[in-house]
């Protein structure tokens, strides 16, 4: 079978087959052409040329599909290119196509990383010679819980004692920042080189740079703030947040250290920062880091559930590497979302 880079005069068919597959209720937000087009054919940083690829069958029928999701991580060493599969998905008339087109496109870049996916996705994944790399946790807290209520999608007997038991929540774990640290809404452009993850002898970090927040600050389905982090008027790191319906995401993020106090630091500026955004009831983020996922629950959030992160690495370019820094910009975490409201908490 070969690859063939799908062009955007074919959104029609692509959007027909990943209906057929996925088979989606409601509004396929996911799907809509605006978010295809951002996706798939937008000029990225990362990726030269469309980054919708499938297989076609001899009749000129999309027998599978994905896109590949630009993901480079750094080490001390080198920034290694990566490839992160999103709107997978084969023809069941087609066996393996599905792993196949996994196999082909993972060979376009050093590595691949697949983080979480439908149970059949990550037993394709594991059997394609993917190896478990970190565990993403997917952490949540409320901030507006009587909002939260008053919109919930699930009206049933738990709705006043979670309404009760969110209230206590953000009661007892009010986020006050520490003295001297601030927040400030910027550019895209204007995130300081030196506030961007930075890799450590045994830790790889995702790749970031301005022109990928703002390919970001684009995307039509979920709306995107760049906030700069500093510490006594000093930048000290970054979040970006994200919105859907009903949450704020923060969808990135990075401190210059690896204390879990700074983390709490930063996580409490996102969640005043969503606060004062003011169109969301809760916020949620997900990460690889133990600091930053106990500096996010040092300030209320809550883990909600685990991800793994699974990469495939040929070469073993990151054998040295213990660690490896991820958050929901590396995969559809930061924006995938079915225009309605769900809440974790
Ligand atoms: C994930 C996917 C792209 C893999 O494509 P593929 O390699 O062509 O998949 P196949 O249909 O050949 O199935 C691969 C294996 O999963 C099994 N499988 C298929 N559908 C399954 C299901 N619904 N539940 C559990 N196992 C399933 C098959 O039996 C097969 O197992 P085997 O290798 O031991 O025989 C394809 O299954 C798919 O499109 N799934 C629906 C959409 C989806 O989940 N996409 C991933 C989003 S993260």
């Amino acid at each position: 079978m070969d690859l063939i880079a799908l062009p955007a005069s074919e959104s029609a068919r692509v959007q027909k087959f990943l209906r057929g597959i996925f088979n989606p209720t409601g509004d396929a937000v996911f799907l809509s052409p605006a978010q295809m087009q951002w996706k798939y054919w937008e000029s990225h940083p990362g990726w030269t040329g469309s980054r919708s690829y499938g297989f076609v069958d001899d009749s000129g029928e999309i027998i599978a599909h994905a896109c590949s999701w630009p993901l480079s991580l750094r080490t001390t060493e080198s920034t290694i290119s990566g490839v992160h599969p999103i709107d997978w998905a084969a023809s069941p008339r087609a066996r393996g196509a599905g792993a196949e087109l996994l196999r082909q496109i993972r060979e376009l870049r050093e590595i691949s990383c697949c983080i979480g996916g439908t149970d059949v996705a990550q037993a394709v994944v594991r059997k394609s010679g993917f190896k478990p790399a970190a565990t993403m946790q997917i952490l949540a807290r409320p901030l507006r819980p009587l909002r939260q209520a008053l919109t919930h999608p699930r009206r049933d007997w738990k709705l006043p004692a979670r309404l009760l038991r969110n209230t206590a929540w953000i009661v007892i774990k009010s986020a006050h920042a520490p003295a001297g640290w601030v927040a400030e809404r910027v550019l895209p452009g204007a995130i300081p080189e030196a506030v961007l993850p930075l890799a450590a002898l045994d830790l790889a970090v995702a790749t970031r740079y301005p022109a990928l927040f703002e390919y970001m600050s684009k995307c039509p389905t979920a709306r995107h703030q760049i906030w700069l982090v500093r510490h006594r008027n000093e930048p000290r790191g970054y979040f970006v947040l994200s919105f859907v319906p009903g949450q704020a995401r923060v969808a990135d993020a990075w401190v210059l250290s690896r204390e879990s106090e700074e983390w709490r630091a930063l996580y409490v500026l996102a969640v005043q920062a969503a606060l004062e955004e003011g169109s969301t009831a809760e916020i949620t983020t997900g990460a690889t880091l133990q600091e930053a996922c106990q500096g996010a629950i040092a300030c209320g959030f809550r883990p909600y559930g685990e991800i793994d992160v699974m990469l495939y690495d040929p070469n073993a370019r990151l054998a040295g590497v213990k660690q490896i820094h991820l958050q929901m910009l590396d995969n559809d975490l930061a924006f995938l979302h079915n225009n309605r409201i769900e809440y974790s908490t």
